[in-house]
């Protein structure tokens, strides 16, 4: 059994990794300003709620739990806002990260996974995007998870601090239990802003950008279940504790979706027709993403199981339909 921190442990993703620690025997502490998380979904271990920029309160919480690995997922994670509004986005994830790796260095070098995402690639020039592709954020959002992530090479090398860096692709779908899921505020997702549109709960499902060079001129993504992404969180402490070294990992289903073949998904699991509101492209969006994951499958044995596209949407829905508020 590990005691492992999880910073956004109240959040969407961060709630699942907490499920999915404590069902392999673990005891997840969520540490979360509950900023954009949510108190009842943190049901697998303790809260600990206070900022992550705050040095202070992080040295309590490692003087509490006396952790043996962190998962750092506490993030601002709207790539829209991140550009019309950058400073949060830096505070959180350029601060906010700076003060959870210092921390852990002066904890015995408490061994961190790291929430990344595709964002770090920008326009990639070629697919399926793999690890040694360029990194060229587009967004600030992109570019502060870039700093985190060299930041954790760095401090590697310096003070040999181990890492797993994991970049997620479109994290989607819901725990198949469906206790939780995502439900921010406002969603940014696609998937579940397509359901609620569908399904009367949301507005019009508003599509960004009808004239990408991809086959139906709409964006291209790679969705991964959540499901998927918490288990890789499993097999990356794993790794680490067995005294593997650093890597970075793309965590995403290998396949590409447009959004109107994700739209078509979304009509056959429930039935109903999504009302669309076409628009201009949105700036800090690529044309399309989707990720080569043999890196992943190899160092971790680990496979997106659960992300076929219809079993990531029924998943969500189920969930929405539960929960709908
Ligand atoms: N959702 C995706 O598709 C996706 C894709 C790639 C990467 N990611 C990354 O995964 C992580 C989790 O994303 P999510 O979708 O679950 O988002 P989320 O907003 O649900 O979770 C983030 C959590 O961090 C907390 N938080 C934010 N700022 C904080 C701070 N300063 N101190 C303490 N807690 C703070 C929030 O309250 C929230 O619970 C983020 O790091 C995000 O960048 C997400």
């Amino acid at each position: 059994m590990s005691v492992v921190l999880v910073t956004g442990g109240a959040g969407y993703i961060g709630s699942h990794v907490c499920k999915t620690l404590a069902s392999s025997g673990h005891r997840p502490v969520a540490c979360d300003d509950l900023s954009s998380g949510r108190e009842d979904h943190v049901r697998w271990g303790p809260l600990e709620q206070g900022d992550i920029t705050d040095a202070d309160w992080l040295a309590g919480v490692f003087a509490r739990h006396l952790p043996d690995a962190i998962m750092h997922l506490a993030a601002y994670a709207d790539v829209g806002s991140s550009v019309s509004d950058p400073s949060p986005c830096y505070a959180a994830n350029v601060a906010g990260t700076l003060a959870v790796i210092e921390a852990a260095r002066h904890n015995g070098n408490c061994p961190i996974v790291f929430s990344s995402t595709c964002a770090v690639y920008g326009n990639a020039p070629a697919l399926p995007v793999t690890e040694a592709s360029p990194t060229a954020p587009v967004s600030p959002y992109g570019t502060t998870k870039l700093i985190g992530e060299q930041a954790l090479r760095h401090y590697d090398a310096a003070y040999g601090l181990p890492s797993v860096v994991l970049r997620y692709f479109n994290a989607a779908g819901a725990a198949p239990g469906g206790e939780i899921g995502e439900r921010h505020a406002t969603t940014s997702l696609a998937i579940p802003k397509a359901i609620r549109a569908a399904l009367g709960l949301g507005p019009v499902f508003k599509l960004f950008g009808t004239d990408y060079a991809t086959a139906d001129g709409t964006a291209m993504r790679d969705y991964v279940h959540v499901v998927d992404i918490a288990d890789a969180h499993l097999r990356a402490l794993a790794h680490l504790q067995a005294g593997g070294g650093s890597l970075t990992l793309n965590l995403g289903s290998g396949s590409g979706t447009t959004v109107r073949e994700l739209l078509k998904v979304v009509e056959s699991v429930t039935g109903r027709p999504v009302p669309v509101e076409p628009h201009p492209r949105r700036s800090g969006d690529p044309a399309a993403l989707y990720a080569n994951i043999d890196r992943a499958a190899g160092a971790l044995d680990w496979a997106p199981a659960n992300s076929d596209l219809g079993n990531i949407v029924a998943s969500a829905a189920a969930w929405i339909e539960k929960s709908p508020g």
